[in-house]
């Protein structure tokens, strides 16, 4: 039997482990796949107790997508351009980390390629999750700009000048200013990729009093809820919206793929899961 998990803190609100021990079962393979919350202190003494019980694998979730790095032996070439990890294969002793997110986010972002590519982007949060958007704007679909906007500007200032040779003019801003509405304003694509609204704090959105228009896109990486208070307002407001949950199966395929060689079927997947 191989032991898969996911790691985070919080990790509970995660359908990670659902999803992989369906399509475990769908393969037919003898693999687990459980949650374990790692306090952040921890993550080292407990990266090298999931090594020496053998673990196969793991994805990395807020807040270690980052700090993770340092504890790898090696990084794929996705993951060292992104500078974050959500993927570890663990084979022979050897840990080796990937970002999935990458394609998890192309496959969701693809229907807005459009708008994306003639706009300003606001990308919201400066993280893990936020780096793997990054890269795959700058390189996929370059918008006209890209503006961080984040609680901690530093982060957001330290993410613009890690990407700032890619050819796409990156602005930081802090996300609590009073001219939150106008930057907004200017942005035709609303990108949230910080855990704001995430179960159980529905409630809480990262754009609490701005107000949207009809021709904004606004996307959210959350998925626990499947429609977040920002997309609600977004959504109220006649804007199109999209939730976490493409990104979310499309990441779960390439990581699933990474440790089995096995396609996930991911039709069959959302309707197992019922969320079709
Ligand atoms: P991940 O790797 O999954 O992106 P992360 O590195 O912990 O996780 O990043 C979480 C993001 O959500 C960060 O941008 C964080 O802002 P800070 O850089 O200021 O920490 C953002 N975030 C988390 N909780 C937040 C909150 N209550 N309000 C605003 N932003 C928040």
């Amino acid at each position: 039997m191989q032991r898969y998990a996911i790691i985070g803190h919080p990790v509970s609100h995660s359908d990670s482990p659902q999803l992989h021990n369906a399509a475990f079962a769908a393969h037919g393979l003898d693999c687990t796949y459980e949650a374990i919350d790692i306090d952040p202190a921890e993550l080292a003494e407990r990266i090298a107790e999931l090594k020496s019980s053998g673990f196969a694998g793991f994805n990395v979730t807020i807040p270690h997508k980052e700090t993770i790095i340092p504890l790898l032996n090696r990084l794929d070439e996705g993951a060292r351009a992104v500078g974050a990890v959500n993927t570890v294969v663990h084979r022979d002793g050897v840990l080796v980390g990937f970002n999935t997110d990458i394609q998890g986010f192309q496959t969701l972002i693809a229907p807005y390629a459009q708008s994306i590519s003639t706009s300003v982007v606001a990308l919201l949060g400066a993280g893990g999750a936020a780096r793997a958007a990054l890269h795959v704007l700058t390189t996929a679909f370059p918008p006209k700009r890209v503006l961080i906007l984040n609680r901690t500007i530093e982060r957001a200032e330290n993410l613009a000048s890690a990407f700032s040779t890619s050819g796409t003019p990156i602005v930081p801003e802090s996300l609590f200013q009073d001219g939150l509405q106008d930057l907004i304003k200017t942005s035709t694509v609303i990108i949230n990729t910080t855990s704001v609204g995430m179960k159980p704090y529905t409630d809480a959105s990262p754009l609490e009093d701005v107000k949207f228009q009809k021709n904004q896109v606004v996307i959210d990486l959350v998925y626990t809820p499947r429609e977040t208070a920002l997309l609600k307002s977004a959504r109220n407001a006649g804007a199109t919206v999209a939730g976490g949950l493409e990104m979310f199966f499309n990441q779960a395929a390439e990581s699933f793929r990474l440790w089995t060689g096995k396609e996930m079927d991911v039709k069959k997947m959302k309707e197992m899961m019922e969320i079709g």
